[in-house]
């Protein structure tokens, strides 16, 4: 039970930074065949029903069992078993979402799923004196259409099939697809659940692009799970700022991946942005889901949205991969002489503790009040004296506070009071 309560409450900042977010999913032909898929289906689900914009691609490589290459030619026979194998996973993924039952993760879900003819394609036509058939282009993608059935809350499901202008229907390769849709929609993330073990050491969970790239030149172009990490080069190419590459058999990845710190596949990042900042209107939430477990907890004081939002020119931000992960506020007193200043909110998100961020922002206030003239610090503290005084605060009685502050001491909470010269 505390387990949960813990991890529920550590959790809140993440699924804040996802909301309105953009993914593009690629599930690979084998894990739609597989049990996995139910409980992952219901992942989704979830990930929708928490405000994250999801465009679900999917792949029909098994169609023919064997890999669709995209420079080989589809004839007729071949394009009917990828139709048959498109219609066959669109329904049942269709299915999958649209369970209800009341034992069932998506009880009461509702989650509407639309398809449609949002991709034009061209033939890829003949290469190398090869006409490649029914093997076709990306040309056009209606993204417009497609963001507005995300923001009306609808899952959009997008198989490899792509209508010409002259009303045939063409294969595309799902990465080509699925990275372009991505780059048209300006999506935040491409997500691909494969089943291939990727050609990885377990050192090589968050990578850069440049990284990436290093090790694709080592590997063999058919070596499993070389096309995802491929793709996920060519979405960071395409200016997509997270690629995760996950492996769909293992039950409850998609989760492990986006709401842990470590995650549980193979993230390409195209920069690793870890900045510390001035806190801006937008970050009240994030600030917010900080805040809460902690006042819970009863290390910190309540504060309402309505005070944050009056004081957030007070605050300074720690921000990771579009989250909130450290906050700290200083609060200039009036009056003061010599000029005296509260420092307060010193948080850090549970997941992100030991690795200096308390003491980058509490340097970065330190300037900041430094560049304010301020010349005097102190803080009121009840379960980190010792974080202070370790980092140059001394401890000192409630009435060397400003008066003004004196008077709001709460004796009941019978905070320490530190105090640091600048
Ligand atoms: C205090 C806090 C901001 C530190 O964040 P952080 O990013 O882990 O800080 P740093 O990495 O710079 O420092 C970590 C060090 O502080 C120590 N530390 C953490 N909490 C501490 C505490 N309550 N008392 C004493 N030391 C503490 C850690 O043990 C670690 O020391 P070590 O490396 O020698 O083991 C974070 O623990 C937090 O958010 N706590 C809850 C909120 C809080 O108490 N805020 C202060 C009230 S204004």
């Amino acid at each position: 039970m505390t387990d949960f309560v813990h991890l529920f409450r550590n959790s809140a900042p993440y699924i804040h930074a996802y909301r309105g977010k953009t993914a593009v999913i690629w599930l690979r032909g084998k894990v739609l065949s597989q049990a996995a898929v139910q409980s992952l289906v219901a992942d989704l689900a979830l990930l929708n029903s928490l405000g994250l914009k999801l465009v679900i691609g999917f792949d029909a490589e098994e169609a023919e069992g064997a890999r669709l290459d995209s420079e080989a030619p589809i004839d007729t026979t071949t394009m009917d078993a990828i139709l048959a194998r498109i219609g066959h996973w669109r329904s049942r993924l269709e299915a999958h979402f649209s369970q209800g039952l009341s034992n069932s993760p998506m009880h009461g879900a509702r989650i509407r799923v639309i398809g449609g003819n949002f991709v034009t394609a061209r033939p890829a036509g003949v290469v190398d004196g090869t006409d490649l058939l029914a093997q076709g282009r990306v040309r056009r993608i209606d993204h417009q259409a497609i963001r507005g059935h995300l923001d009306q809350g609808h899952i959009v499901l997008l198989p490899p099939l792509g209508y010409s202008v002259t009303g045939e229907v063409f294969y595309l390769a799902p990465d080509h697809l699925l990275v372009e849709t991505a780059r048209r929609l300006d999506a935040d993330k491409l997500v691909i659940i494969g089943d291939d073990p990727l050609p990885l050491t377990d050192h090589q969970k968050e990578l850069t692009a440049f990284e990436l790239s290093q090790c694709l030149s080592r590997l063999d172009s058919e070596q499993a799970g070389s096309r995802e990490l491929r793709a996920a080069l060519a979405a960071n190419d395409a200016g997509i700022g997270r690629c995760h590459v996950i492996d769909g058999q293992q039950d409850g990845a998609l989760l492990g991946e986006l709401f842990t710190r470590d995650g549980v596949g193979t993230m390409i990042a195209r920069d690793r942005y870890d900045t510390f900042r001035a806190a801006r209107t937008d970050d009240i939430n994030g600030i917010l889901a900080l805040l809460h477990p902690l006042e819970e907890a009863g290390i910190l004081v309540r504060r309402s949205r309505e005070k944050l939002e009056n004081e957030i020119d007070h605050f300074y931000v720690n921000e990771r991969d579009g989250m909130i992960v450290g906050c700290a506020a200083l609060y200039p007193m009036a009056d003061t002489n010599p000029p005296v200043a509260e420092l307060a909110c010193v948080a850090v998100h549970p997941d992100y503790r030991q690795s200096g961020r308390g003491d980058a922002l509490l340097s970065a206030l330190e300037k900041r009040a430094r560049q304010e003239r301020i010349e005097r610090l102190f803080v009121l503290t009840t379960q980190t004296a010792h974080w202070f005084a370790e980092r140059g605060f001394e401890s000192a009685p409630v009435s060397d506070l400003p008066p003004g502050r004196q008077q709001l001491y709460n004796y009941q909470r019978n905070s320490k009071v530190y105090f640091k010269t600048l």
